[in-house]
């Protein structure tokens, strides 16, 4: 239950304020000077205030200045009287985060409060993930704190010192390159070298003679003789990545080297010995390639003995936030620009896109927002525009993660707030029989009178 501090001098104004707050599930409190204000907010936990504007004594607007200057993080919305436009505007100035014009609807003091609140919530997120990323950055350079990053993570850690074939899949930008230099370099051959390849970049003939090496006058322009990557990985990882690429032709050879554990360089007729562990990557589904015959079944079982997933960005929640401060603290010392973190606004937007390029995208757009960022928060203007108009999803706004139960209130009262409080219209929208509406209303001391 959020704290709420009432300020103003007008008792039953207050009253009025109060009981309406509490029905709505707040912990209302009331306070009838500024100065009463200042010292609760230093002494008690305090979570927004809601503060007349002219109050004999301390004005709303001092009231504004101290809570800034002491607890920057707590919200504060004025209340001021009809047509003092200015007074509001220097009220924003002081550092409010809302005003409400008198006369005004309870209801709309409610929603000022849920959204000053959520704010509150994302900003004390972000602040908390800034501290962590300096403190606790990564797993060996990967980022992550998600249930399915901390999963991989375990496995990498479980999986590395084997010398096991590993294919590494996930989408595009998902970091798994990354993931195969952390496999090499917890594994026993870290010492050894790591050579890697994309399979997708090359012509068939070039690849095979880039990894299986050739005698000199094998072909027309093999002036000279080539060590393979193969043989380069001695003793080491050989990573093929875009393995899903690799020409048809290629198959059986590849096949045959790892099955073998020789290679013949092309025009040569002695075979070499190799002493690699293969990791491979794709973005593609070999099972589905398998079955439709376009990729060799019994090289793709030799490839995919130990398989690594790398989730898309879009589910691992929290670490956009993580990454985004990573690359940005990254970005803004490297061009030596003092921007230190995301608005609210931008930090919301980034968890609603769903980063379709993954991590990499996401190191673009931060580069970019740092790029032409002219203040020391990154806002909504410094985001590309499919980020920017992206359209949030339909649950309500609430900040970063919550308790269901949590989750759920919220939601029961926007539904509430739609049909004006009522609460037969409510229950069939939220697919609940009244009773049950009424049992949760309860549970959180809503109101539960009939309508
Ligand atoms: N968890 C992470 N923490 C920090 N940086 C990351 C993370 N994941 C990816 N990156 C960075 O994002 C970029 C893309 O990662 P990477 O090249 O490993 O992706 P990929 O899955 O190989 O993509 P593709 O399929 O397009 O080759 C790199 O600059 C990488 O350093
Ligand atoms: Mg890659």
């Amino acid at each position: 239950m959020p704290t709420v501090l009432v300020v103003d001098d007008d008792r039953s104004m207050c009253t009025l304020m109060i009981s309406s707050l509490k029905r709505r599930g707040y912990d209302a409190r009331a306070c009838h000077s500024g100065d009463e204000a200042v010292n609760a907010i230093e002494h008690d936990a305090v979570d927004a205030v809601v503060t007349d504007l002219n109050m004999r004594g301390m004005s709303g607007i001092a009231l504004c200045e101290r809570i800034l200057a002491r607890r920057p993080e707590v919200p504060v919305i004025v209340i001021t009287a009809f047509g003092s436009l200015d007074t509001a505007v220097s009220a924003i100035r002081a550092g409010a985060y809302d005003f409400l014009t008198k006369p005004f609807e309870m209801e709309a003091l409610h929603l000022a409060l849920d959204r000053a609140l959520a704010h509150r919530a994302l900003q004390v997120e972000v602040r908390r993930l800034r501290e962590q990323v300096r403190r606790e950055p990564s797993f060996d350079e990967i980022i992550g704190q998600s249930p399915k990053m901390r999963a991989l993570f375990e496995w990498i850690e479980r999986t590395a010192p084997t010398d096991a074939s590993t294919l590494i899949t996930g989408e595009s930008g998902t970091g798994k390159e990354l993931v195969a230099k952390a496999l090499h370099r917890k594994s026993a051959r870290s010492k050894g070298p790591f050579v890697a390849i994309n399979c997708a970049a090359l012509p068939e003939a070039l690849l095979e003679s880039e990894l299986f090496g050739h005698r000199r006058g094998a072909f027309t322009d093999a002036h000279s003789e080539r060590t393979g990557l193969f043989a380069q990985a001695h003793g080491g990882t050989l990573f093929l990545d875009e393995i899903g690429d690799l020409p048809v032709g290629l198959q059986p050879k590849l096949l045959r080297a790892l099955q073998e554990r020789r290679i013949r360089p092309v025009g040569s007729d002695t075979e070499v010995e190799i002493d690699i562990r293969l990791i491979s990557a794709t973005h593609r589904d070999l099972p589905k390639m398998v079955e439709k015959g376009t990729y060799r079944d019994d090289l793709y079982w030799r490839i995919d003995v130990v398989r690594l997933e790398l989730p898309p960005l879009r589910e691992r929640g929290g670490d956009i936030l993580l990454l985004a401060q990573h690359f940005l603290d990254e970005y803004a010392a490297r061009s030596s620009k003092g921007v230190h973190g995301l608005s609210e606004a931008a930090a919301r937007r980034f968890l609603d896109y769903p980063w379709p390029g993954n991590v990499r995208e996401l190191q673009n757009a931060i580069e970019r927002a740092v790029a032409i960022c002219q203040y020391d928060t990154i806002g909504l203007d410094d985001l590309p525009q499919r980020v920017q108009s992206v359209t949030a999803s339909t649950v309500p706004d609430i900040g970063s993660f919550r308790p269901m139960d949590e989750v759920e209130r919220l939601y029961v009262q926007k539904v509430l707030d739609s049909v004006q409080g009522n609460k037969r219209e409510a229950a069939k929208i939220l697919g609940f029989d009244r009773k049950t509406l009424y049992r949760k209303l309860q549970k959180w001391g809503l109101d539960v009178s009939d309508d």
